[in-house]
């Protein structure tokens, strides 16, 4: 992908040159250009704190409706925090659960938030139910496996839009209706889904957590919370404000003396994307290229191994890639992070390395900034060692 002027898309970045970076799905990576629009929010900032911050909740309600349009939400269903893991934990400590509650989500959970779901059942006497979804299941039988694990003491269901460890999608919709047929909330962890998708935030009444600092590049530190219906009443800030005596979400908008100027140049980000590359078009690039990646570290795994590394994933995401690792790594989650930084240290890439149900995977992202030729090298150098890992495990 080339700038308008010609010149590789990743000099809109600063991404660092001595590695190459297939790991936009993890933390994301921020334009130029807002990183400069933030240096200089925060030069205004240090002008006059006494300013920037009386007129501070203004300002954040301006911010919540330029991001709920881009998010293409009612300004008044979004409310700003600093992540989804603070999201989901708002959702957790604002519902009002009773003794014995029950939370229902699936084995491809995000760690952090099913300890916090565990967390919440154990303060109530109540547990987690996992629903075990096999990778490969379709829509159909995903909804199956989670529906069948509601009972009548489920407060909360919680399901992944994109998983992370897996890279798959969930019959949002779906689960949604047969939730709401049986009057149980719904919250879905939607941390991937932002500018990765067109219409990131399904329609359907409950809550919605989604970093924008992940595929839509913003600064680090964005992330909204989407509530409808009733129960959205019962939100209230992880940190207690001046917000009140407002309601969702203006209650979210008095934050005290946090720096939002992530939150306010994230509008650059999704402007320079826009003007200089095209949203459809950059989700199409990168749904383009992560399977011609795929396609060819796989196909470099399975001459090398012998072992087919093709990953059968029920409801596949464009943007994010699975790949099976050879037999013997990344097994465990600790496992996971040694051969991440492996990858890293030893052989320049930067990439995700996920264990699922006993066997690990290398995961794969692609965005702008990467050419066929990140994955040609990754398959040409990181593939063989890998391999030979692998063999003297
Ligand atoms: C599915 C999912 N949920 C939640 C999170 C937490 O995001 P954050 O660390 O920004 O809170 C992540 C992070 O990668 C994720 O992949």
């Amino acid at each position: 992908m080339l700038t308008p002027d010609g010149r590789l898309a990743i000099t809109d970045w600063t991404l660092s040159a001595d590695k190459t970076h297939l790991n936009h799905g993890s933390y994301g990576a921020v334009p130029l250009l807002a990183q400069e629009m933030q240096q200089r929010l925060k030069a205004k900032m240090d002008a006059n704190p006494c300013t920037w911050f009386m007129g501070q909740a203004v300002t954040l309600a301006t911010t919540r409706a330029e991001i709920a349009s881009f998010l293409r939400v009612e300004q008044d269903d979004l409310a700003l925090v600093p992540n989804a893991s603070a999201g989901v934990s708002t959702v957790y400590n604002s519902l009002p659960f009773g003794d014995g509650a029950e939370i229902v989500t699936t084995d491809h959970s995000y760690g952090a938030v099913l300890e916090g779901a565990r967390r919440v059942a154990r303060e109530h006497n109540g547990q987690v139910r996992v629903a075990v979804v096999p990778l490969e299941a379709d829509a159909a039988l995903t909804l199956e496996l989670v529906m069948a694990q509601v009972n009548e003491r489920t407060a909360l269901i919680v399901i992944d839009q994109i998983s992370s460890a897996t890279a798959r999608s969930f019959p949002i919709v779906e689960i949604a209706r047969a939730a709401k047929a049986l009057g149980v909330p719904l919250l879905v962890d939607g941390a991937h889904a932002p500018g990765a998708l067109a219409e990131p935030v399904p329609d359907f009444e409950g809550f919605w957590v989604g970093n924008l600092h992940k595929f839509a590049c913003a600064p680090r530190g964005t992330a909204a919370v989407v509530a409808r219906g009733p129960l959205r009443a019962h939100l209230h800030p992880l940190i207690d404000s001046w917000g009140f005596p407002h309601s969702f979400p203006e209650s979210f908008d008095h934050v005290g003396t946090q720096d939002i100027t992530s939150w306010m140049s994230a509008k650059a980000s999704f402007e320079t994307i826009e003007t200089r590359y095209g949203w459809d078009a950059c989700r199409n690039y990168a749904g383009a290229l992560a399977g011609y990646g795929q396609s060819i570290v796989q196909d470099a795994f399975t001459a090398m191994t012998g072992i087919d590394a093709t990953v059968d994933v029920g409801m596949p995401v464009a943007h994010l890639r699975m790949i099976r690792l050879p037999q013997g790594l990344a097994t465990t989650h600790e496992d996971s992070h040694a051969v991440r930084a492996f990858v890293s240290d030893a052989l320049d890439f930067e990439t995700a390395i996920t264990t699922f149900g006993g066997n690990g995977y290398l995961r794969l992202s692609a965005h702008l900034y990467n050419t066929p030729g990140d994955y040609e090298a990754f398959a040409e150098r990181a593939v063989p060692a890998l391999v030979r890992l692998a063999q003297s495990h």
